[in-house]
């Protein structure tokens, strides 16, 4: 491999933009490409790279295909890669099922997930390529810190909280289960659970040399917005075709121990993530937005609204808990850093296809569970 590494990106959506500002040294982005001509055009021309029609078409110029397209066309591009040896970085979620949940059941949409997991982790190993999983929660300060306060104390960790909720996104096509593959727990609850599932991973390693897995799951969804009686009042979006618009889910630990997240669309204020974690010997809350580093008055919206100061205010007045660099604070730039160190190195990210593997899974068993008004549902090894 020559010694800079030459990425390709596929989507130009708000995570293409967030993933070409936080590669480090040693990285050229070479190429773009998207579902569409006019956009992928207009972002190779501002980025300085060449815009390509297709995956495919670019991949003799790179050493990584950086995924960040919808998670529909994850599995297939990532397929794709893996079978012409290239590295793989993907955005979250990994995959899913993307049929119509009208019709499909969720055991039979957790066996699809299964099934294509088990056919990507055959083809990974077998090409030997670095596979970093884009979940930012793992590389967010704030859960490194808890990571080293584990592994340094050997702390065991009794149960923990989470939460990533804010008010829709920023794509046009989120809250469709045909291209999502899920709504809220699986599109955002992804976040928290990620990083929960990363820190008992790191927990059992310090203690006995074996990662602790989640075992069995318990799930509500519902769709607020869609109630008769909700009364918009203009400030949540409310266009989910046919995903939940709030997800909660309980963990048991195969060693008995707990976590519960809650995902959902329905915050305004910006962006609320964290992960509060209760051990035998402390106790860790992770901010990871907001993270509480500066707030700034402002008396009229319009004087800030060219001042980017947190993801999701929805307006720039009154408090606000602005975000110095959420390229570090949310671990954008450490996730980044990482993959490529590992492709450097050789060696696997914090954040590989076995803990993505692990949530995927654990998220669509959840949905099973949630189809069972919360029955507790076996995760499958
Ligand atoms: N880690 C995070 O915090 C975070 C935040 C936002 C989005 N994401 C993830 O990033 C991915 C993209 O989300 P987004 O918000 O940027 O979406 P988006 O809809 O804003 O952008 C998607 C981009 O992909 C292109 N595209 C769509 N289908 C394609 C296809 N089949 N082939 C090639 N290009 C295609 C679109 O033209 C667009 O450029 C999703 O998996 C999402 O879950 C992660």
């Amino acid at each position: 491999m020559s010694k800079r590494i030459r990425v390709g990106l596929a989507g130009t959506g708000f995570a293409g933009k967030f993933h070409i500002e936080n590669y480090g040294e040693g990285v050229e982005v070479v190429g773009v490409t998207s579902a569409r001509a006019e956009s992928r055009e207009a972002f190779a021309a501002e980025h300085g790279l060449k815009a390509y029609e297709t995956v495919e078409a670019m991949l003799d110029d790179i050493d990584v295909l950086d995924i960040c397209t919808p998670p529909s066309s994850h599995f297939e591009y990532m397929m794709t890669a893996v079978r012409a040896g290239k590295h793989i970085v993907v955005e979250k979620p990994l995959t899913g099922f993307f049929g119509d949940p009208a019709v499909t059941g969720k055991e039979a949409m957790l066996k699809a997930v299964r099934e294509q997991v088990q056919e990507l982790r055959e083809a990974v190993e077998k090409a030997g390529i670095v596979f970093g999983y884009a979940e930012n929660f793992v590389y967010a300060p704030s859960i490194q810190k808890e990571r080293e306060i584990v592994e340094k104390t050997r702390a065991q960790i009794l149960r923990m909280v989470g939460e990533e909720s804010h008010n829709g996104s920023h794509s046009p096509v989120y809250g469709i289960w045909s291209v999502q593959g899920g709504g809220s727990l699986l599109c955002k609850g992804c976040h928290p659970l990620g990083a929960i599932l990363y820190l008992k991973r790191k927990e059992g390693i310090a203690r006995t040399g074996r990662p602790i897995r989640p075992a069995a799951v318990s799930a509500r969804t519902h769709t607020i917005t869609k109630l008769d009686g909700f009364e918009d009042k203009g400030f949540l979006r409310t266009s989910y075709k046919d995903t939940e618009d709030y997800g909660f889910l309980h963990v048991v630990f195969e060693d008995g121990t707990v976590a519960d997240v809650t995902a959902s669309e329905l915050v305004l204020g910006g962006i609320y993530d964290f992960v509060e974690v209760f051990a035998n010997n402390h106790r860790t809350r992770c901010r990871i937005s907001p993270v509480n580093v500066v707030d700034v008055y402002n008396p009229r919206h319009e004087q800030l609204q060219d001042v980017y100061l947190v993801e999701k205010i929805s307006t720039n007045e009154g408090w606000i808990p602005a975000s110095p660099e959420e390229g570090w604070s949310l671990g954008y730039g450490p996730e980044l850093r990482d993959f490529v160190k590992a492709i450097r190195g050789g060696g696997r990210p914090e954040s590989d296809l076995d803990l993505a593997i692990d949530i995927t899974v654990t998220l669509y068993a959840a949905y099973l569970s949630a189809e069972m008004a919360g029955a507790e549902t076996r995760i499958p090894a």
